[in-house]
């Protein structure tokens, strides 16, 4: 069978044959056929906008790989700094590499003091967390001359370094300033996940944070780590396409994060199942997601068809800190509805599995995070992936600004009306 692929032109009888690779073929074969010929792909079903050699995966197998390297592997005996390392870098450290790597976040941890001055202290009091953490990290930006300079690699890895280190201060301060708690500087003699634990939740001279928490949170900032061409990260690369600088190209990462459809859906989870209240209500909320009355959040993935391996991961986790923290009361009605969607064919026919946000929420939850911090922990760990897809752009020759084309749809060439006349 040849790895190609032929294309005619019916209205012209012109053929372009080209090759397929790794089951993609370039969109050339039709500029080929036709240069004012476009293909109509609705959030980009069938169109593959990059090469990417970060993150592989395999949707109808439920596998995800870092640079090759199996999810479940990473999680079990990797550290969230490493993986990062492993994203950004394309191989894991050496141990001199990983304790510069981890010395170089650890010491850029720190903000200007008048971004939470000046900036946060502006906010209204009740801003949702990750309202604030959208917009600090565009205005953090604003603090570092040589954001700009995306084109020079030591400019280009001082900013990575600091969006990496500064990513848990920012959210912990939104969540400080949101209950009106003081701040917490970071603490440098702990690790990431402690540390951003310490700022979250120290109130006065001690805070201990348990080394089963500090785990369970380094495992989830691994599992939330990268997940190649998704809504954030493509934000990441149509923004860094213009060339803005990395700080501006991860807040339009953070928004397109904190919908409800993506990022955003852990929130919603919770929220549904506290709204179920018990177990007995599960099988009445199943019908009305079945009669088109909203969606089962933390259900379905445009990619997983058949499990979300990280989901597999989390719902180990989930019980590991419930170890620690007591069992959130919503476990019993997330698995009812786990078990009844996995055995109803409405679910099963369309392919419908727990994604990564189904079982997270209820980790966070039983961690003492409020609802509305949920998707800024997504946001922290994902900041590496979207900066790690950067530098690829960056570096890719065969990428150039974004600017997909429109199927134009609207009227015709018309006159203008004067207004009495309408
Ligand atoms: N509950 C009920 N029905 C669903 C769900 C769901 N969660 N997800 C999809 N469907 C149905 C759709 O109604 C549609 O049915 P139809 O063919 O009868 O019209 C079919 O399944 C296919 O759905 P699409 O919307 O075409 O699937 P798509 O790939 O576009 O959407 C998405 C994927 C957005 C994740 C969707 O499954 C969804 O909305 N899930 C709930 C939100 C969620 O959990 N998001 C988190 C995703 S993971 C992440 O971003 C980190």
């Amino acid at each position: 069978m040849p790895d190609t692929i032929t294309i005619t032109d019916d209205r012209t009888g012109k053929t372009v044959t080209v090759p397929i690779e790794g089951g993609v073929f370039p969109s050339s074969a039709l500029r080929e056929l036709d240069p004012s010929l476009f293909m109509y792909d609705p959030a980009y079903m069938s169109t593959a906008a990059c090469k990417s050699e970060i993150t592989y995966l395999d949707g109808a197998n439920g596998v995800l790989r870092y640079r090759g390297y199996p999810i479940e592997q990473l999680a079990e005996k990797s550290t969230y700094l490493e993986v990062a390392y492993l994203l950004v870098n394309g191989e894991l450290p050496t141990a001199d590499q990983l304790a510069t790597w981890n010395h170089e976040i650890t010491h850029h941890t720190f903000i200007h003091e008048n971004m939470r001055k000046r900036f946060v202290d502006g906010f209204h009091y009740d801003a949702h967390p990750m309202g604030m953490f959208v917009s600090s990290l565009a205005a953090l930006g604003t603090f570092y001359e040589g954001a700009k300079d995306v084109h020079d690699a030591d400019a280009r890895h001082r900013q990575i370094v600091r969006l990496i280190g500064k990513a848990p201060t920012l959210a912990a301060m939104a969540y400080r300033f949101s209950v009106g708690l003081p701040f917490n500087y970071p603490d440098n003699d702990l690790s990431y996940p402690a540390n951003f634990l310490n700022m979250m939740w120290k109130i006065g001279p001690r805070y201990e944070v348990d080394p089963r928490l500090e785990r369970a949170m380094d495992i989830l900032f691994i599992l939330h780590a990268d997940h190649e061409q998704n809504c954030g990260t493509t934000a990441m690369r149509v923004v860094g396409s213009s060339q803005a600088d990395p700080y501006s190209s991860a807040a339009a990462a953070a928004s397109a994060l904190y919908g409800p459809l993506h990022g955003g859906a852990n929130e919603a989870v919770v929220r549904m199942l506290s709204e179920i209240g018990s177990i007995e209500n599960v099988p009445a909320f199943v019908e009305s997601v079945k009669n088109g009355e909203g969606r089962l959040m933390g259900f379905g993935h445009r990619v997983y068809k058949n499990f979300d391996p990280r989901a597999t991961i989390i719902k180990q986790a989930a019980y590991d800190v419930f170890e620690v923290t007591g069992k959130n009361p919503l476990l019993d009605i997330a698995l009812a509805l786990e078990d009844a969607a996995l055995s109803d064919p409405y679910f099963v026919d369309r392919k419908l599995y727990p994604n990564v946000d189904f079982y997270s929420g209820l980790i966070y939850q039983a961690l003492g995070f409020p609802v509305d911090m949920f998707t800024v922990l997504f946001a922290i760990p994902r900041t590496v992936g979207w900066l790690a897809h950067w530098q690829e752009l960056l570096n890719d020759p065969e990428q150039k600004i974004s600017r997909p084309r429109q199927w134009y749809a609207g009227v015709d060439e018309r006159n203008y009306v004067a207004i009495d006349a309408r």
